[in-house]
C-alpha cells in the first residue's frame, strides 16, 4: 500500500541546508504494524510526514496504492490524507473545551458529515476504544491513557486505512502505555490498519510486526518479529 523508493528530504533556509532523509527505501503492507526507531534528528518525524502526505519529497517517489503522490495537486494530495490516514500524536492534541465525543466529531464536520450521522460515528468510535462512559468528559477530566484513546477514536473516526503515530506512548506511564499498545495492534491484527509508529520505546517497538531503524536520515537496520515466530 505504502511504498518509497530512494526517497530524500532537504530542508533548506538561507543559511542551513538540512538533508532530514538521504535514500529511504520502505513497503509497508496493509495491515502491517511498523514500529520507527532512532536517534532525536535521525528524521522519523519527515518520515511519517510524507507518509501521510503532510510534506513531499525532495527527491525520489512515494506511492500509495500504486498512485504516485507527487503528481497530485496539493488539493488531491489533502484529499488523500484525509481519507486515508489517522494521526495520533505524543501530546494528544485534542481540545480541552470540548467533550470527548465532540473532539472525536471535529474531522467529520470538516468533511462536511451531516450532525446526525457524525455523533453516531463518533459515538461508535468511542465504544471500540472502550470509552463509552466518557464521552461528555472534556480532556482536562480525563487520565493520560483516556485521552489517548479519545485521540486515537479521532484518528479511526473516519474509517482510514492507516493510523501514523508519533511517539503515541511517550506521555504515558507504563500501564497506559501498554494499554494503547495493545489497541494499537488490535487495530492492526483485528481491525486490517496498516500502523506505522515512532517510538523510543524498545517495549513499544517490541509489539510491532517489524522494526526500522533510522539513523541520519537513512535505515541503518530492520528486525521482523514475525520471522522468530
Ligand atoms: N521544517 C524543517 N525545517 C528545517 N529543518 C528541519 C525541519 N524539520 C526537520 N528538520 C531537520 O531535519 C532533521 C530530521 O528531523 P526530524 O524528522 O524531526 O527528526 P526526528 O523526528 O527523528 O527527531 C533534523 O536535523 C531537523 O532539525
Ligand atoms: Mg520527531
Amino acid at each position: 500500500m505504502i511504498k518509497l523508493e530512494d526517497v530524500t528530504k532537504v530542508y533548506e533556509t538561507e543559511e542551513v541546508r538540512t538533508s532530514a532523509l538521504r535514500g529511504v527505501d520502505l513497503v509497508v503492507e496493509q495491515g502491517e504494524f511498523l514500529a520507527v526507531m532512532g536517534p532525536s534528528g535521525s528524521g522519523k518525524t519527515t518520515l511519517l510526514n510524507i507518509i501521510g502526505c503532510l510534506d513531499i519529497p525532495t527527491e525520489g517517489e512515494y506511492f500509495l496504492d500504486n498512485v504516485k503522490i507527487q503528481s497530485l495537486s496539493r488539493t488531491e494530495q489533502s484529499r488523500l490524507r484525509n481519507r486515508k490516514f489517522g494521526f495520533i500524536f505524543q501530546t494528544f492534541n485534542l481540545i480541552p473545551e470540548l467533550s470527548a465525543l465532540e473532539n472525536v466529531e471535529l474531522p467529520l464536520m470538516y468533511r462536511g458529515e451531516h450532525p446526525r450521522v457524525r455523533t453516531k460515528l463518533a459515538q461508535e468510535a468511542l465504544q471500540t476504544m472502550g470509552l463509552e462512559g466518557r464521552m461528555n468528559h472534556r480532556p482536562p477530566q480525563l487520565s493520560g491513557g483516556q485521552k489517548q484513546r479519545v485521540a486515537i477514536a479521532r484518528s479511526l473516526v473516519g474509517n482510514p486505512e492507516c493510523i501514523l503515530a508519533d511517539e503515541p506512548t511517550g506521555s504515558l506511564d507504563s500501564i497506559a502505555g501498554g494499554e494503547i499498545l495493545r489497541m494499537l495492534r488490535a487495530l492492526s491484527k483485528d481491525f486490517g490498519k496498516s500502523i506505522v509508529m515512532v517510538t523510543h520505546d524498545h517495549r513499544a517497538a517490541s509489539m510491532a510486526d517489524r522494526i526500522i531503524y533510522l539513523q541520519d536520515g537513512v535505515i541503518s537496520n530492520e528486525t521482523d518479529m514475525r520471522a522468530d515466530l
